[in-house]
C-alpha cells in the first residue's frame, strides 16, 4: 500500500525551475516562462516534427543521458511521448513500472528518486495525482538532475500546453488576434491552466474558459479570461475551440455534474455547434477523448479537428524540452 504523502505547496516553482546560471533545468509549469523562452522551445520543437509520412526525425544529442518515466497516474500519449523523444534523442530511457515499484511498500518519492539518481538517471519526467510533487523534488535534487512535469493533479501539464501553442502556431500562424475557447471540465484540467498560461503570456485575442457552473474555475485564478456557461457565446467566431473531458476521477461528489446526455446536449462540441465558430476554425482535443460526450465523434475525425496533429507534435516538444534541460543540467 502507498503511503500518503504529504507535498508542500509553495509559490516558487516558477523561479525554481531554472539554475544558477539562468538555463532551464526543470520544467514545473509555464507560469514564469516568458514569450522569448516559449518562442524558443516552439522554433527548437519544429526541428523535430516529422514529415507527414516521413522517418521520425532523430538526433544523438541526449546520447549518454539517461531519462526516467515515473507515472505515478495512467498516460498513454505523454508517456509515450517521452519515451519515443528520448530514444530519438540518442538517450537510455527507462520506463519505470509504478505497480510494481518500492512506492507501493511505502518508500518515500524522494527516496525512489534518489535510488534511480545513483543509477545515473540525468532526468526524471514525473506524473503524480497530488499536486505540489515536480517541485517538491526539484527542491530537493542538485543541479545535475532535471524534473520535468508530466502532469500534476488539476494544478499543470506544461508540455501539454506547449504542444497546443505549437499546433495553434502551425495552423493559425499567430496568436495575437485569435479567439480561443476551452469548452468542458476547466475547474479539475491541468490541460486547461497550461494552456490558458501559455496563450497568455503569447497575447492571444480573447480567452473564453466555457463550462457548466459546477465545473467552472475560480475567475480569480485566470482574471485574464472570460469565463462562460453558455455554449454558443463561447463558440461565436471562435478561431480555436478545445474540447475537455470531464475528470470524474477528480470529483469526489458527483452531484450536479451532468450525466453523458445532458453534457453533450448542451456542451458538446459537434458540426453543427461549430458552424457558429469562426470560418476555418480549429478544433483540440488534448485526448483522451471521450467520442460522443465532449466531441462528435465525426467532428473528431473531420478537416478541422488537429487532434491527430497534436499528438505528433508532443514527441516534437517533449524531445526539445528533453535537449534543452539537458543542456543545463552537468554530467556526473
Ligand atoms: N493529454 C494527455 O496528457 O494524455 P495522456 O493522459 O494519455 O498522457
Amino acid at each position: 500500500m502507498q503511503t500518503a504523502e504529504i507535498f508542500p505547496s509553495l509559490n516558487d516553482e516558477a523561479s525554481l525551475q531554472f539554475n544558477a546560471r539562468g538555463e532551464l533545468q526543470h520544467l514545473l509549469t509555464l507560469k514564469g516562462l516568458d514569450r522569448t523562452t516559449l518562442t524558443q522551445l516552439l522554433d527548437d520543437a519544429e526541428r523535430f516534427v516529422s514529415p507527414v509520412g516521413g522517418e521520425a526525425v532523430r538526433s544523438d544529442s541526449l546520447a549518454g543521458r539517461t531519462v526516467a518515466n515515473l507515472f505515478f497516474e495512467p498516460s498513454t500519449r505523454t508517456r509515450a511521448s517521452f519515451d519515443l523523444a528520448g530514444k530519438r534523442l540518442g538517450a537510455d530511457v527507462l520506463n519505470l513500472d509504478v505497480n510494481t515499484s518500492s512506492r507501493k511498500k511505502g518508500e518515500s518519492i524522494l527516496d525512489t528518486i534518489y535510488t534511480l539518481r545513483a543509477m545515473q538517471v540525468d532526468i526524471m519526467v514525473v506524473r503524480d495525482a497530488s499536486s505540489g510533487v515536480p517541485a517538491y523534488i526539484a527542491r530537493n535534487v542538485n543541479d545535475q538532475l532535471s524534473i520535468l512535469n508530466a502532469g500534476e493533479a488539476d494544478v499543470s501539464h506544461p508540455t501539454q500546453g506547449l504542444l497546443d501553442l505549437l499546433t495553434i502556431r502551425q495552423r493559425l500562424g499567430r496568436f495575437e488576434d485569435l479567439t480561443v475557447a476551452i469548452v468542458g471540465d476547466i475547474a479539475h484540467s491541468r490541460v486547461a491552466r497550461s494552456a490558458a498560461q501559455g496563450l497568455h503570456t503569447m497575447g492571444v485575442g480573447e480567452l473564453r474558459l466555457i463550462s457548466p457552473p459546477p465545473l467552472a474555475p475560480d475567475p480569480a485564478e485566470m482574471p485574464y479570461a472570460k469565463i462562460l456557461d453558455n455554449l454558443e457565446d463561447g463558440l461565436r467566431n471562435a478561431d480555436v475551440v478545445m474540447a475537455l473531458r470531464i475528470q470524474r476521477e477528480r470529483i469526489g461528489n458527483l452531484d450536479g455534474i451532468p450525466g453523458i446526455d445532458e453534457y453533450f446536449a448542451n456542451y458538446g462540441i459537434s458540426s453543427k455547434r461549430m458552424q457558429i465558430a469562426a470560418p476555418n476554425a480549429i478544433v483540440m482535443h488534448p485526448g483522451p477523448m471521450n467520442r460522443g460526450i465532449e466531441i462528435e465523434s465525426s467532428l473528431a475525425d473531420s478537416p478541422s479537428s488537429v487532434i491527430t496533429q497534436q499528438v505528433s507534435n508532443g514527441v516534437a516538444v517533449r524531445m526539445a524540452v528533453l535537449e534543452r534541460v539537458s543542456k543545463a543540467i552537468g554530467r556526473h
